[in-house]
């Protein structure tokens, strides 16, 4: 195969269609049925490998990445990243439910988010998870699941970084360029500094308590490296702080949380101004380097020693994002003569409630026709979803002539896609298909009727069709 043949190391092109691995798209859309989520386990497994070779050559301590299962929570992709040694960041009782179930040490799970309920605190110190403190209010729950569980409980605390140095530089996630510093600061997560000081203070000085160290999770507004340097000096700086007024309190893990942009990044790209800004995204070796040099230079300046120190990265997008291409099939194509300029509209067997960062982080995903990769575009064309809503999923897309039982191919939509995507107009949710070279088998089956329906009280009467079918909108085939 020539270089030409290759969109990356796991998808390429042979004989004008798409492969994922060793599989032929077009044939995985026929097998499985469409929409469908695909993920590459190869991909995903360079992901991991990959983030954790970047962070490791980047700090001098040790390195513990955990990925964070919010944005895959298919099983099956949780178990390889288990077997590849990692750990989990996790949001509530379900996550964290998820995250044992699957293997993950639990000393390697950071139990993360705001509202955490007594149960959810109970079950993580009973297990011995570190619990990520979000309020002064859960450090007594802490206490109190110590005094009942019998076991100290290992406490981080989440953290507010000043982010002011960033000026007015925007946010890839804002149509309207909100400041990253505005934005940010909006967000609920994180203990204010004026709660936190005291509330530091007493956990410090409770024999139940165990307070390892220091968490902020800074998001994916930007992919300017500048950026993230400036944002790890705010973050170390915040962690100095502490350990001034905490009588030199020396934490034992620095987590960093997310934020680091996939390859072909996405995020935002519906944005105009976003759009002509983005370059070339850096690698991960290059965030690494960035947010390992600034964070340890920083806090090297307030006596803290980087090599004493494990650094916790939780990447979300940056393992599953890429890993995962979405298909669909071209139900029809509709074509107006005028008025001028005429639309075209190819409506697709999917939605955006399947792709709901179309929405929620603006993105245009990079969509090709799977069974005409080769085929010169001749058209622009708004792709279509099916449901009853404006469902623009990309709008004047390029593309060769298309008709029905085409199939089109979203790529990097393995994170988030999944786990955000809704029943409206009772649609049931897509399969995933998990490839391996050669191999494709399904690791989480589609929604049918009968679970879309299925907490409704009284139910449905049962027909056996009903029960069985897929709950799509549209049955229809290639
Ligand atoms: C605490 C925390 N860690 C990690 C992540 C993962 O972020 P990303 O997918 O941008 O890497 C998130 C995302 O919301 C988060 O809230």
């Amino acid at each position: 195969m020539t270089s030409a043949g290759r969109l990356d190391e796991s998808l390429s092109v042979r004989d004008g269609r798409l492969f994922v691995e060793q599989c032929d798209a077009v044939e995985l859309a026929r097998r499985f049925g469409t929409p469908l989520y695909v993920i590459s386990e190869d991909q995903l497994r360079r992901n991991a490998r990959r983030l954790s070779a970047a962070f490791s050559a980047s700090w001098a301590g040790p390195v513990q990445l955990l990925p964070s299962i919010k944005a895959n929570n298919v099983l099956a992709l949780r178990r390889i990243l288990t077997a590849e040694g990692l750990g989990c960041d996790t949001f509530g009782l379900a996550e964290l439910e998820a995250a044992l179930g699957c293997g993950v040490p639990p000393a390697l799970i950071s139990v993360n988010g705001a509202g955490k309920s007594s149960a959810l605190v109970e079950r993580a110190v009973a297990e011995g998870c570190a619990v990520t403190l979000d309020a002064p209010r859960e450090l007594e729950l802490a206490a109190s699941a110590a005094d009942r569980t019998g076991r100290p409980a290992r406490v981080r605390v989440r953290v507010r970084p000043d982010l002011s140095e960033l000026g007015k530089l925007p946010s890839d996630f804002s149509p309207e360029g909100a400041a990253i510093v505005d934005v940010a600061r909006r967000y609920k997560a994180g203990i204010p500094m004026n709660e936190l000081l005291p509330m530091g203070a007493r956990a410090l000085n409770d024999a139940r308590i165990d307070l390892t160290g220091v968490h902020a999770h800074l998001a994916r507004h930007t992919t300017r490296l500048d950026a993230w340097a400036t944002m790890m000096r705010a973050f170390g700086d915040t962690v100095g702080t502490l350990s001034a007024a905490w009588d030199g309190w020396q934490p034992t893990e620095l987590d960093v949380g997310g934020g680091i942009p996939t390859g072909r990044d996405p995020t935002g790209t519906a944005i105009e101004r976003v759009a002509a800004a983005r370059g070339e995204t850096p690698t991960f070796e290059q965030f690494a380097e960035v947010i390992g040099s600034s964070l340890a230079e920083t806090i090297v300046r307030y006596g803290i020693d980087p090599r004493a120190t494990t650094l916790q990265v939780e990447p979300g997008r940056a393992c599953y994002a890429d890993a995962g291409t979405h298909l669909s099939t071209v139900l029809n194509v509709k074509q107006e003569t005028d008025p001028s300029p005429p639309l075209v509209f190819v409506e697709l067997d999917t939605s955006e409630v399947f792709l709901l960062d179309v929405h929620l982080e603006h993105n245009r995903w990079q969509a090709h026709v799977a069974n005409k990769m080769e085929a010169v575009a001749t058209l622009k064309a708004d792709l279509v979803g099916t449901s009853c809503g404006f469902d623009t999923i990309v709008p004047e897309a390029s593309l060769p002539d298309v008709g029905p039982g085409d199939v089109v191919a979203f790529l990097d939509t393995g994170a988030y896609q999944e786990v955000c995507a809704s029943n409206f107009n009772a649609m049931g949710r897509p399969a995933t298909v998990l490839v391996s070279g050669a191999d494709a088998q399904v690791v989480r089956r589609a929604e049918t009727f009968a679970d879309v329906f299925g907490r409704d009280l009284p139910p449905l009467p049962k027909t056996a069709d009903r029960e069985e079918t897929q709950c799509k909108a549209v049955t229809n085939r290639a």
